[in-house]
């Protein structure tokens, strides 16, 4: 709480009330508003805390009274003055300080200010780039203000909280070398090393699994992280998480104490979470919700309709099945009667996210069902598929035939966009666990397998024996925490043994040569008694963004960049001199 010690005022504007009166005052701030009413001139004076009244009186304000008439918005002044009681009918009660006002004694400017290119109040409708621009009178307007109060209070609160539980803060360097999180680096290069780079951490993994060899035991770090990668609205290059590592601990402990830990986190945002958190293995929530984040507070789910169709004589489907693949569906209860040209879109959005079409049933509300492929199935399988998905009239049933995982996740893609389209209500608040995850995933443009966290996590002990014979089958220690279909955190156990390890960095296509020159230093430290450990990072932007309800990252960011990385304000990144470059022994053609 701002009190006006240390500042040459003796209160805060927000902190004058009812008990003030009386109360001869020293303020200080910016002009938020001037109002001349022909003698009486009123300024709203605004600083961290609030905003009060102060009214110049021609008689009682002496000299102060020609710079009330000279000041204007967001000037910045001290002023001195009484508290009185508003006259009767002119208390404001949706100010704080509404019941009463300054009568200003005497005035000082200490800065003058140009108009502000918007107005410094909430809800004003001024395009982003704009507010960038110039942030910090962004930042002067309350609601932006207040985003950035509450990632302070919810930042204290996980420090205070881990502290309680013998958590110590520890720094990990910047400049260091590439950690694989699945992003592209971003790259310095070395003035003193000619040719050499560092990398900026994606994450801090390998230092707190090295602090954990080091015998730190519970550490974690208010961590910025840095991932070349597209931007999207929930997605920063840099960015904050609270990364947490703790020795001689199970995933149910990792978990345990991250729900501890966040239920007094959220407190601060009058948020309550009933603990324990549910459980949903990363399987059940690609069949269900065709998402590793799924959004449960709405059901809309995922339906097999691979029996209704085994013996489907339309192609498409047969092909599928007879390639392994399954038959996916969803019912989407409103759009049954949407014209060709909405479903069309959703065709479109299918094709975009991989599948290779989208067939779909329309039931409108009176009237024959429309569908360009109805004609190929049979009347059972018209009456299986509606039993199996619960259409009726006034549904609209999508399918994809195709690789599971690929069906499920377009289907997942599609209920998110048709949740929103037709503005399902979304109650409550949603919080689970996400748990079993894969441990490798398969890239096919690269045909190899890929870490599906990273390569760190442990295997399933049960599964370490098929690690190279039937690699996609093999789970992993690893759980998500997500919220409102948000992945908030992510976390894993990790392997603590330089012979694993090694057979999983293998296992993801690096020659051994390559092992040890990207992360010899790993499997070095791990045969030096490398504890059992493991760990979880929160992303603490999207965490106060859902806090916050905010629906962008960039609310809760104090100088974030906009969606191609750039920074309107400085207009960083720029150039550099060739002297610059050259010291750093580089040549741009
Ligand atoms: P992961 O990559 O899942 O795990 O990141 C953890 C959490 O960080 C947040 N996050 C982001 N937030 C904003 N912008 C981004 N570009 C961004 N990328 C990630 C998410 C995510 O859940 N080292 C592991 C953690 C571990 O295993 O302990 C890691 O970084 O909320
Ligand atoms: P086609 O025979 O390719 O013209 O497809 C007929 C209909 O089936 C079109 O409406 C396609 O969008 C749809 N379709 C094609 N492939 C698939 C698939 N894999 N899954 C679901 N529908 C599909």
């Amino acid at each position: 709480m701002l009190d006006a010690r240390y500042s040459i005022r003796s209160h805060t504007c927000g902190a004058l009330s009812a008990d003030s009166l009386g109360a001869h005052v020293t303020l200080a701030g910016w002009v938020a508003k001037r109002r001349d009413h022909g003698g009486l001139v009123f300024l709203d004076l605004r600083d961290r805390t609030g905003i009060v009244q102060c009214v110049f009186d021609p008689d009682a304000s002496g000299a102060a009274f020609a710079i009330a008439e000279q000041v204007r918005p967001e000037w910045v002044v001290s002023l001195e003055g009484t508290v009185r009681r508003r006259p009767d009918g002119t208390e404001n009660p949706n100010m704080a300080t509404g019941a009463v006002e300054v009568i200003v004694g005497a005035a000082d400017v200490l800065n003058r200010s140009e108009t502000p290119p918007f107005e410094i109040e909430a809800g004003i409708d001024t395009d982003e780039l704009t507010r960038l621009r110039w942030r910090y009178l962004d930042i002067r307007r309350p609601d932006v203000f207040s985003a950035l109060v509450l990632r302070d209070r919810v930042t204290q609160r996980f420090r205070k909280s881990l502290e309680e539980r013998g958590f110590m803060e520890v720094e990990t360097p910047i400049l260091t070398k590439s950690t694989p999180e699945g992003a592209r680096d971003f790259i310095v290069p070395s003035r003193l090393n000619s040719g050499k780079f560092y990398a900026l951490p994606q994450s801090p993994q390998l230092f707190k699994q090295l602090l954990m060899v080091a015998g730190v035991e519970r550490y974690y770090q208010i961590a910025r992280c840095f991932r070349d990668e597209d931007l999207r609205a929930d997605r920063q290059p840099e960015f904050t998480q609270i990364d947490i590592e703790m020795s001689f601990a199970e995933a149910d402990d990792v978990m345990t104490l991250s729900e501890d830990v966040m239920r007094e986190v959220m407190h601060e945002a009058e948020i309550g979470l009933d603990l324990p958190l549910a459980r949903m293995t990363w399987h059940e929530a690609m069949e269900r919700f065709g998402s590793d984040r799924p959004d449960t507070r709405f059901g809309m789910e995922l339906t097999d309709v691979s029996e209704v169709f085994s013996a489907s004589g339309f192609k498409v489907f047969a092909d599928a099945l007879s390639a392994g693949g399954a038959i996916k569906a969803l019912c989407a209860p409103g759009a049954g009667d949407w014209s060709r040209s909405r479903i069309d879109a959703l065709n479109k959005t299918a094709l975009d996210n991989g599948a290779k079409g989208l067939a779909w049933i329309a039931y409108p509300s009176q009237g024959d069902l429309r569908s360009p492929i109805a004609k190929f199935f049979a009347e059972h399988e018209l009456t299986g598929l509606a039993d199996a998905v619960k259409a009726g009239p006034g549904d609209l049933v999508c399918m994809v035939a195709d690789d599971r995982q690929l069906a499920n996740e377009v289907l997942g893609v599609l209920r998110l966009g048709l949740a929103e389209e037709l503005k399902l209500p979304r109650p409550g608040f949603s919080a689970l666990w996400v748990v079993d995850f894969p441990m490798f995933k398969y890239d096919a443009d690269e045909e190899r397998w890929a870490a599906n966290h990273h390569p760190f996590t442990r295997p399933f002990d049960e599964h370490i024996e098929r690690l190279e014979s039937d690699t996609g089958s093999v789970l992993s220690y690893a759980y998500d925490l997500v919220m409102n279909g948000l992945e908030i955190g992510g976390g894993t156990l990790r392997i603590h043994t330089p012979e694993l390890q090694r057979r999983v960095l293998e296992r993801i296509g690096l020659s051994a040569e390559q092992v040890q020159g990207q992360f010899g230093f790993l499997l070095e430290a791990l045969s030096f008694g490398a504890p059992p450990h493991g760990g979880i990072a929160l992303g603490l932007d999207r965490l106060v963004m859902l806090l916050a309800d905010c629906h962008s990252i960039r609310d809760v960011i104090a100088f974030p960049k906009t969606s191609s990385g750039s920074d309107p304000m400085t207009a960083a990144p720029d150039i550099v001199s060739a002297r610059q470059l050259k010291e750093v022994h580089l040549r741009t053609d």
